[in-house]
């Protein structure tokens, strides 16, 4: 009988905090959308892990500087803001296209231009079913793969970063690898 009513309030407990998080869903700070670029932001306020808290973004330093693979180049918008790019030159695995000219800063300065989505507008937390989580087929895997934020956002940051210290050793120690969980989140708490 105590077992079965510490099981019973173990149960209540985890209510509760389902409950609290779900009620986090809209709490992000970046807005859904916007035309002004942010500086530096803070991602994953929100986030639903204990341990992987939140996420400093530099987007002034991503957007403008020699932050390619090889660090000869600057990013393209579109690279990261894979929707807002023309149909013709979307290649696989992406399909999705909501902009008929490929974004770029000055693009966002004319005052008929479309405002940028946020990634999270689409890739929602696993669990937050205001809408259809996006889903992608890749070639090299049989069933179509759920991109929540944690996964979308990882392959985009991660995989950039971890063919960029395998191309430019010296930046080891210097930006954080797809491993180093804690030098991109800080813990919550
Ligand atoms: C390395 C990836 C990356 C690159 C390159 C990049 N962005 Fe972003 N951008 C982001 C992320 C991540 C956010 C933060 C929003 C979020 O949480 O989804 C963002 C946010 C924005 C926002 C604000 C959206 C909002 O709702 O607040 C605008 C506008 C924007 N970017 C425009 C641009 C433009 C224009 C370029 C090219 C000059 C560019 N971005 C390059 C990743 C990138
Ligand atoms: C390059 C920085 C970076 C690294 C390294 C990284 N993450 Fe993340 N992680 C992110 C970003 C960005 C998000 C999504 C942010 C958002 O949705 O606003 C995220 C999301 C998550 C989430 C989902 C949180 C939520 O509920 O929203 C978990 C869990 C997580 N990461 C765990 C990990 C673990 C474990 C590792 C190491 C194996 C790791 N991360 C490495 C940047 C990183
Ligand atoms: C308008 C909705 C929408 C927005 C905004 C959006 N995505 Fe996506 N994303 C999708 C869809 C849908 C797919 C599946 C492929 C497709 O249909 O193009 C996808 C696929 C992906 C993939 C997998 C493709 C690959 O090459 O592995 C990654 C990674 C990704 N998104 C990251 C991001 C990031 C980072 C941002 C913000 C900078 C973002 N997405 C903004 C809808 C969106
Ligand atoms: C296409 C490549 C690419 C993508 C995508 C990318 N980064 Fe980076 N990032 C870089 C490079 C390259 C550097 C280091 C540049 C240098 O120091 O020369 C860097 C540096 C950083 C740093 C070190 C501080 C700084 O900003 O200079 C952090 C933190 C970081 N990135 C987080 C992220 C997060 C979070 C994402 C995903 C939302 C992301 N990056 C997406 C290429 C990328």
């Amino acid at each position: 009988m105590r077992k079965l009513l510490i099981l019973i309030a173990a149960l209540s407990c985890a209510a509760v905090i389902t409950v609290a998080r779900s009620a986090n869903f809209s709490l992000q700070e970046v807005p859904k959308e916007s035309k002004t670029q942010p500086k530096e932001v803070v991602l994953d306020k929100d986030s639903q892990s204990d341990k992987y808290g939140e996420v400093a973004f530099n987007h002034e330093n991503h957007a403008t500087k020699m932050y390619s693979i090889d660090g000869k180049s600057v990013i393209s918008c579109v690279e990261c803001h894979h929707t807002d790019q023309p149909p013709a030159v979307l290649k696989a695995p992406l399909k999705t296209s909501e902009r008929e000219v490929a974004l770029t800063a000055a693009l966002l300065q004319a005052a008929d231009s479309k405002p940028v989505k946020t990634c999270r507008a689409c890739h929602l937390q696993s669990g937050d079913d205001s809408a259809t989580i996006p889903s992608v087929t890749y070639a090299d895997k049989p069933a179509p793969v759920k991109l929540t934020n944690e996964l979308a956002y990882h392959t985009n940051c991660n995989i950039c970063h971890d063919k960029a210290i395998a191309a430019r050793p010296t930046l080891k120690g210097k930006i954080p690898g797809s491993n180093d969980c804690a030098t991109c989140h800080k813990p919550v708490g």
